[in-house]
């Protein structure tokens, strides 16, 4: 017998990501696709991790998180962020991924709209239309990616239920602004029931002396916002799974309502060896440097390439046009690439839910710069 399934989630097809990086393997490809480092974490973190799981820390965390991790992420945001949220605000998730999750599925119920700039990663959606939200798209354009709050405003009406914001942004490597900040900011105080989901697990990769814009260092904000990190990206170990968010107490309420039953905790021993690792401040403090000098890094291997690029504002990535080689759509474009020049990328058609196509395709940056420099050598090629 078959059964028959009405899918949740029609839409929802294997993602690109996955393509990519099998296609990237399937023709021995560099991949500059997917937004993961290739060059290791601090062994020191694996020593600490190695310890706690030998000293028995290895039964189930609290379902919030370990208290001195909440307690090391309470100082972390407070040196960061000029305010000092409690631990009881903090949330320990499996990855942002979860803490996105969770966040949506608490507050959007059927019927809301949920806004949120385009191109946007790809976890939003799926998580908005599972809970019976509307998603509300405010496109965002090549090269410099603005957020039009103008359109915002318009958008807005008695069913929005949340607002969606990402800086550093993934794909584009934008960032909200403080006169972005001050704009949503106005609009959540006229618009009272507006609730805010920050997705900020790029804070610590911002170019430029640039400074990244936390919801945190709002107070109209942070009082109704959802505030999402990521340890994985932090400390280059995205395979762990761990992210937190900080949030109200009435939300932080809620959020945990769904996150005690849809991943209960996160793994303790890493959580343990976390709050040991955070005080050291420079691991983090490192990191716009460590990341912008891979962004020029890559630059400057691509100037003699045909394709055209913006310096990126932070983030994981750096957008590229290649107007100036095909006119190829960008999924076939990915495709040729990744088979005929040896480099896997991603289309940006596939962050717009219309499939909006500029011609311009993602590389992440976050690599060893011998990996970039094997990559602009073949990009330069074509
Ligand atoms: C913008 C954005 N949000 C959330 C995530 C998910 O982070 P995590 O790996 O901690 O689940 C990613 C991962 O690529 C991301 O780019």
């Amino acid at each position: 017998m078959s059964i028959s399934l009405e899918s949740r989630l029609p839409r929802v097809g294997t993602t690109i990501f996955s393509v990519m990086s099998q296609l990237a393997q399937e023709h021995a490809a560099i991949n500059l696709a997917q937004g993961f480092p290739d060059f290791e974490c601090s062994p020191e973190l694996l020593e600490l991790v190695y310890k706690y799981m030998r000293d028995g820390y290895n039964q189930y965390a609290p379902m919030p998180g370990v208290l001195p991790l909440r307690e090391a992420l309470a100082t972390k945001i407070a040196s960061q962020y000029q305010f000092s949220p409690s631990p009881e605000n903090i949330t320990l998730t499996c990855g942002a991924t979860e803490a996105c999750f969770s966040a949506i599925t608490s507050v959007v119920r059927p019927g809301d709209e949920v806004i949120l700039f385009e191109p946007a990663f790809d976890c939003y959606v799926p998580a908005i239309e599972l809970a019976g939200g509307i998603p509300v798209y405010i496109p965002m354009h090549y090269p410099h990616y603005q957020f039009d709050w103008q359109m915002v405003r318009e958008k807005v009406n008695s069913k929005t239920r949340l607002i969606i914001i990402n800086s550093p942004h993934n794909p584009t490597g934008a960032l909200l602004s403080k006169h972005d900040m001050l704009e949503l900011e106005h609009l959540v105080i006229e618009k009272k029931n507006l609730i805010v989901l920050s997705d900020e697990v790029y804070e610590h990769m911002v170019f430029d002396g640039l400074p990244h814009e936390s919801v945190l260092k709002y107070a109209a904000l942070r009082e109704r916002s959802f505030a999402i990190f990521s340890l994985g990206k932090t400390y280059h170990v995205t395979g762990w799974r761990m992210g937190y968010c900080v949030a109200p107490a009435a939300l932080t309420k809620e959020f945990r309502k769904v996150h005690q039953f849809n991943t209960f905790s996160v793994h303790t021993p890493s959580q343990y060896a976390m709050a040991e690792f955070i005080s050291k401040k420079e691991e983090y403090l490192r990191l716009p440097d460590f990341f912008e000098k891979k962004r020029d890094y890559f630059l400057s291997a691509m100037k003699k390439s045909n394709f055209e690029m913006f310096p990126s504002k932070g983030s994981y990535f750096q957008m590229a046009s290649y107007k100036n080689i095909s006119t190829q759509p960008d999924v076939q474009f990915a495709r040729w690439l990744v088979e005929e020049a040896g480099v896997a990328v991603i289309p940006t058609s596939v962050f717009y839910h219309n499939g909006v196509d500029e011609h311009v395709v993602r590389f992440c940056i976050a690599k060893k710069e011998e990996t970039l420099q094997a990559a602009a050598d073949r990009l330069c090629k074509i």
